[in-house]
């Protein structure tokens, strides 16, 4: 499907649906009337099949406990090995109500308080708040800029790793927000050192059909005909792919019997619900038939790309805009224009737009916002004339 058919077919309005970007402002940003490109939704509806499914289900009229049906597996498997090559089996599978919720149970289930969790900043804020709030002690190892993308410093891991005795990696593959594509290369390494240190690898994967430039995404379930499977933990979910959040379902994959059995104890202690039956409903229609809705999205998502990137470079050829190689998630550097300090104040009250703040993600986001692009081309050319306006006249201010 191309872009223009899906924008007709999909684009929805969500102001007054007690969405959580646009409703929600207030809360988070003291005022509503900022334009949203913050919260990672977006403003289209799920593929055609998934929304009749979810009708034919509604029809059916009767909400009793339900099972995972064969269906799903069926077509969450054959999605993954058709784009991805990655083989699962069904006795490795486990379901949540949503990857942050899976992570929380993860750390809980296969690390004791006070042991050390490494994460890799700036990442998706969340996994900062699991690891902490669940008494256990965070170690950052920042990713390093290098051109208009970021690498691991691994020698900083490998020797953070040793300093604290870490346990646990979680790791975000695509990364949330730089918008990194790792390549086998990379995940070889990293998988190795994990290996050899004993650091148990938890791969949240959710962005992984959100691949936007040229490297493949490989899972790293599949990394060198799976050898460190035993060793991963991984967690995806149809929701960032087709915007199902508030259907709540993940994917847990853990290919090892006794850490599924350490995770299925902790599942049994706090009497953890599966995902719901409209989750997977939902996601089984997606999956078996959302190729080509997906195929419409990622033609939005890079067109809106370019968009933000031109446009930035065209007012100030200092700002930053990360290599956009997966995740519909743009990294803005605007501290050539902005001092880090002034930022919030200035894209709240000057730009008028609700973003994600750099420094969410941790110290090495400081000076950064991060963008939602997928949206309508509409909505993502008022944000940049916004903004755009917005950085003219503070260099007018400041000359
Ligand atoms: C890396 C990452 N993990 C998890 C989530 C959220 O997953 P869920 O809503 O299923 O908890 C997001 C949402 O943006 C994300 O970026």
């Amino acid at each position: 499907m191309n872009k223009e058919e899906f924008i007709a077919q999909y684009a929805v309005e969500r102001k007054h649906t007690n969405s959580a970007k646009w409703d929600g402002l207030e809360a988070t940003f003291g005022r509503d009337d900022l334009l949203p490109l913050w919260v990672a939704d977006t403003e289209f509806k799920i593929p055609q099949a998934a929304q009749d499914a979810l009708i034919q289900r509604v029809h059916h009229g009767a909400f009793g406990y339900s099972l995972t049906p064969d269906e799903y597996y069926d077509a969450y498997f054959a999605w993954q090995k058709g784009r991805y090559q990655t083989e699962l089996q069904k006795d490795w599978m486990r379901f949540g109500l949503g990857v942050v919720n899976a992570l929380s149970t993860i750390v809980r289930a296969l690390t004791l308080p006070g042991e050390s969790i490494m994460v890799l900043q700036p990442v998706y804020y969340p996994f900062m708040r699991v690891i902490q709030e669940n008494d256990r002690h965070l170690v950052v190892s920042n990713l390093r800029a290098e051109n208009d993308t970021y690498v691991m410093d691994m020698e900083d891991i490998a020797n953070k790793m040793d300093q604290h005795h870490v346990k646990m990696l979680i790791f975000c593959s695509p990364h949330n927000p730089v918008g990194k594509v790792w390549s086998e290369q990379e995940l070889t390494t990293l998988l190795e050192l994990c290996r050899e240190k004993q650091v148990l690898v938890v791969s949240d994967e959710i962005h992984h059909d959100l691949i936007v430039g040229d490297k493949p995404f490989i899972s790293a379930l599949s990394i060198a005909q799976g050898i460190y499977r035993d060793n991963t933990v991984m967690v995806d979910s149809p929701s960032k792919t087709f915007n199902m959040a508030a259907l709540l379902g993940s994917n847990i994959v853990i290919p090892n019997p006794q850490l599924r059995e350490r995770y299925d104890k902790e599942v049994r202690e706090l009497s953890l619900p599966s995902a719901t039956v409209m989750a997977q409903t939902a996601a089984t229609a997606a999956y078996r038939d959302g190729a080509s809705w997906l195929e419409g999205l990622l033609a939005v998502i890079k067109d809106n790309y370019l968009y933000v990137k031109e446009c930035l470079q065209a007012v100030d050829p200092q700002i930053k805009v990360a290599d956009l190689q997966g995740t519909y998630l743009a990294w803005v550097d605007l501290s050539s224009v902005v001092a880090p300090e002034h930022l919030e104040y200035f894209i709240k009250h000057k730009a008028h737009l609700a973003v994600d703040f750099g420094d969410w993600f941790g110290e090495a986001g400081e000076g950064h916002i991060r963008l939602n692009l997928a949206t309508t081309p509409a909505i993502v050319h008022q944000a940049m004339d916004q903004l755009a306006q917005a950085i003219v006249e503070n260099k007018e201010v400041t000359q």
